[in-house]
């Protein structure tokens, strides 16, 4: 029961984390198809993040997270992209890469 309850703090501070990031990747993305798959995986974000919190409440705990040094790499490559690769034509391929 004690590591679930880990677990599930992990993935729900992950999920609050992406979707952060989500948003950020959409508005930097130079093509509309991108800014729009990385809108559809927000607005999925947002419902998992609902459904982790249903989850919280069923398992008799507050919805809490813990921090994930896993995903804040993952995130921190994802932002480095976005500075580095500003106005480079390669710039959403590195998106793409980073947010995989
Ligand atoms: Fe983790």
């Amino acid at each position: 029961e004690d590591l679930f309850h880990d677990g599930l703090k992990d993935v729900y501070y992950a999920e609050r984390k992406i979707l952060a990031a989500l948003k950020k990747m959409a508005k930097g993305a130079e093509s509309d198809q991108l800014t729009a798959a990385f809108e559809k995986h927000r607005d999925e974000t947002e419902a998992q993040i609902e459904r982790l919190q249903q989850v919280f409440e069923i398992f008799g705990k507050r919805a809490q997270g813990k921090t994930c040094p896993a995903i804040d790499g993952i995130i921190e490559e994802g932002q480095e992209i976005l500075e580095e690769f500003k106005e480079a034509p390669a710039l959403d391929a590195g998106l793409v890469a980073a947010a995989q």
